[in-house]
């Protein structure tokens, strides 16, 4: 089958390299001409683990380019993973979604499926399809469907060849059909659904994993004022699995690409349709709260942060990505940079992105040892598995005062024990 696959992001390339991984003829398109040649050097312009070493597999069944019109005319099926980025009023922006259909309708040459990825509004996949009806120039059959995307970003690879499910949004037969022959080497479960239905699983999803977290971080500040342990709570609460250990790890808020967008434009959508979604409006502003959690903690130390040395583990919005979107560190460091700290950063891989983000004032360290040497207060922002591992008698060697605030429950509190070490996390007591 021929696959053409609008965008290369993390959906759109990872779509893409999973399809042609199992075979499929795959053309990738992009506006972006350097990312472009980059891939056709086998080089993945995005970090995923596992997908430069798949894409390199699977290159002979790999074209990149930004020739959208050689890739949409003859191919059988085209995905659309472009972005639907936040606009000013928290609705989602669709012009990249309609460009694409514009490019479809004026070059698709045969019959052809439509599959939008890309998270959209409900009722989207119906416009789209008017859309490319009312503009198609050649007298071909073009269906749209609907496919939503469930990976996440560092776990892409795998989130896509092992899919929780493959949801197949449709109103006539054809289309599904093609799509289930698309994913037939995919070992998950297949469903096929309404259009609007498969439109909404995927916010639904979303906004529910949003309000999972906002949940337990309320529950975990509450932990904190009367004394229980939220890491405690949350294994006892998880062994009921109508709960599930997952989704309830308490920190300094949601961030990335994806539940701050998606929570936003559900809530905006269901005002716009005179209908109220309170328990989305309580999970986006406690999660707005939840990111200075370690700012305000660390007034408990400092009165204020002039000339304090302060050191900062991950910057990423959650580790095994270097993507900064909605990361708490966004909004944690100007703050303290502001009431004039000192910063050293140190994160495994975001470090560049944050880099063109802050190119002043601040300092990048290699090593965490780097970061921490010296300083009057750690914060630590993203769970690397270095962080997690950081043999931590090092920051009572290292650091001037050695105060760590925890925004992701890294260590044990027993660890700390024997420690000089003042050791303040999210939901649990303080130690030292
Ligand atoms: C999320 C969803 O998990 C995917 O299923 C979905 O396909 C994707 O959005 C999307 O719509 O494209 P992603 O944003 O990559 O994936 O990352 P997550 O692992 O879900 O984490 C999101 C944020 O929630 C991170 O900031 C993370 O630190 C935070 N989080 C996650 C918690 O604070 N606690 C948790 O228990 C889990």
């Amino acid at each position: 089958m021929k696959i053409a696959v609008a965008g290369t992001g993390y959906v759109g390339l990872v779509t893409g390299v999973c399809l042609a991984s199992k075979g499929h003829k795959v053309t990738c398109v992009d506006v972006d001409e350097n990312k472009v040649k980059k891939m056709q050097r086998g080089e993945s312009p995005i970090y995923e683990p596992g997908l430069p070493e798949l894409m390199k597999e699977s290159m002979e069944n790999l074209i990149f380019t930004t020739d959208y019109k050689s890739a949409y005319q003859d191919a059988d099926v085209i995905f659309i993973g472009v972005g639907t980025p936040e606009k000013y009023d928290g609705s989602a922006n669709l012009t990249y979604v309609f460009q694409v259909a514009k490019q479809i309708a004026q070059t698709a040459e045969k019959h052809c499926v439509v599959v939008l990825k890309s998270t959209v509004p409900i009722g989207t996949n119906d416009k789209i399809e008017s859309y490319i009806h009312n503009k198609q120039v050649n007298d071909v059959k073009i269906y749209v469907a609907s496919n939503p995307e469930f990976l996440s970003q560092g776990t892409a690879v795998h989130d896509t060849l092992h899919a929780s499910r493959i949801v197949i949004g449709v109103t006539e037969e054809y289309p599904a059909d093609v799509l289930k022959q698309v994913y037939e080497n995919f070992d998950a479960p297949k469903l096929v659904v309404e259009r609007r239905s498969a439109e909404m699983i995927k916010y639904a999803s979303n906004d529910f994993l949003a309000l999972k977290i906002s949940y337990i971080n309320e529950i975990a500040n509450l932990c904190e004022t009367v004394g229980a342990d939220i890491e405690e709570v949350t294994a006892g609460m998880g062994f009921d699995e109508r709960i599930g250990h997952r989704f309830l790890k308490s920190g300094i808020g949601y961030g990335g690409s994806c539940f701050p967008k998606d929570t936003k434009a559900l809530n905006w959508f269901a005002n716009f349709n005179d209908n109220e979604l309170r328990t989305i409006k309580a999970a986006i502003e406690v999660n707005e709260n939840q990111k200075f959690k370690l700012v305000k903690k660390a007034k408990k130390y400092y009165n204020d942060f002039l000339f304090l040395n302060v050191a900062i583990l991950g910057c990423t919005f959650k580790p095994g990505t270097d993507d900064l979107r909605e990361a708490p560190s966004l909004v944690n460091i100007p703050i303290l940079m502001e009431d004039g700290a000192y910063i050293r950063v140190w994160d495994p891989v975001g470090q560049e992105n944050f880099k063109k983000c802050f190119p002043e004032k601040i300092q990048y360290c290699s090593c965490i040892e780097d970061a921490i040497a010296g300083a009057d207060l750690c914060l630590i922002l993203t769970e690397w598995g270095e962080v997690k591992e950081f043999d931590i008698k090092k920051y009572e060697e290292l650091m001037k005062h050695p105060i760590v605030l925890d925004g992701r429950n890294c260590y044990n509190l027993s660890d700390f024990a024997n420690t000089r070490i003042t050791y303040d996390s999210i939901g649990r007591r303080t130690v030292n």
